[in-house]
């Protein structure tokens, strides 16, 4: 396999990261509030852009990555309800009803850095296997920031992951992996949510990634949409995400975009 060019970032770098992903983990905290049964996924999607705007940042996912293949991403943040494992759209007509289960995915700019956070809300109360999912997911998030520290590798964050979520019955998303972010948004090194310990990069203070792992109830298969983003499971059972982006540092590993009432 080819060696990645794995860019570290200087102590400067990592404080700017810092104060982007602060304010996204704000504004996670901020959208709590609006999540309730009746609101569509585009009201969601306004109030963030307006909050954003309002903090002096920048939504990345707006404009971001159209190619030859798709267009661009058209709106602020991304919206996963219930069998949607990611890259859901915010839509006028998706209205939230009591027992959805929803991913709220946000990414924001600051002085040209970035921070990418995601959390699951319930709308009401869930289903008992909906709120199993949510737990689980968050503890694999949180077992897997827990396995990051210098001279450990990449391989041992996506295993401890796999182990967790397959002994809970549940599957993991292998087409969407954590990802490099820096001023850019998404680059080296990729970041599985499954594999073996002991292999892969080893970390290295300075290293700033995401763990943002996405859990199935049944197969861990997606399908895309046409409007080339929205990804849901092939079985078209449940899926539930949680992501930090997070930098190793000399001590371990510390959490840049945290936001109140997290555990991780
Ligand atoms: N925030 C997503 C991630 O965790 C990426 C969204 S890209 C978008 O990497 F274009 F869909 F917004
Ligand atoms: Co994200
Ligand atoms: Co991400």
């Amino acid at each position: 396999m080819a060696r990645e060019l794995i860019t570290l970032l200087s102590s400067r770098e990592v404080d700017k990261m810092r104060r982007a992903g602060h304010l996204a983990g704000q504004l996670l905290h901020h959208l709590s509030t609006f999540v309730k049964p009746g609101v569509s996924t585009l009201e969601l999607n306004d109030e963030a852009e307006r909050w954003t705007q309002a903090h002096g940042a920048k939504s990345a996912p707006l404009g971001y990555g159209g190619d030859k293949d798709r267009p661009a991403f058209p709106r602020s943040i991304c919206t996963s309800v219930n069998e949607v494992v990611c890259h859901g759209i915010p839509n006028a007509k998706e209205i939230l009803k009591e027992g959805d289960i929803m991913n709220i995915d946000v990414t924001l700019i600051v002085d040209g850095y970035h921070g990418d956070t995601s959390k699951m809300f319930f709308v009401g109360e869930p289903a008992p296997v909906a709120r199993k999912l949510v737990e689980v997911t968050n503890e694999c998030r949180r077992l897997g920031i827990a396995a990051v520290k210098p001279n450990a590798r990449v391989g041992d964050i996506g295993a401890v992951i796999q182990e967790y979520a397959e002994a809970q019955g549940f599957s993991v998303v292998q087409d969407f992996v954590g990802h490099g972010i820096s001023n850019v948004f998404h680059t080296a090194p990729q970041i599985p949510h499954y594999g073996d310990r002991g292999k892969g990069l080893r970390l290295r203070p300075g290293m700033v990634f995401t763990i943002e792992p996405m859990i199935n109830v049944g197969t861990w298969e997606v399908e895309i949409m046409a409007d080339e983003w929205t990804a849901l499971t092939l079985d078209r059972k449940l899926s539930a995400q949680a992501e930090h982006t997070i930098a190793v540092v000399e001590g371990g590993v510390e959490i840049l975009t945290p936001y109140p009432g997290d555990d991780a």
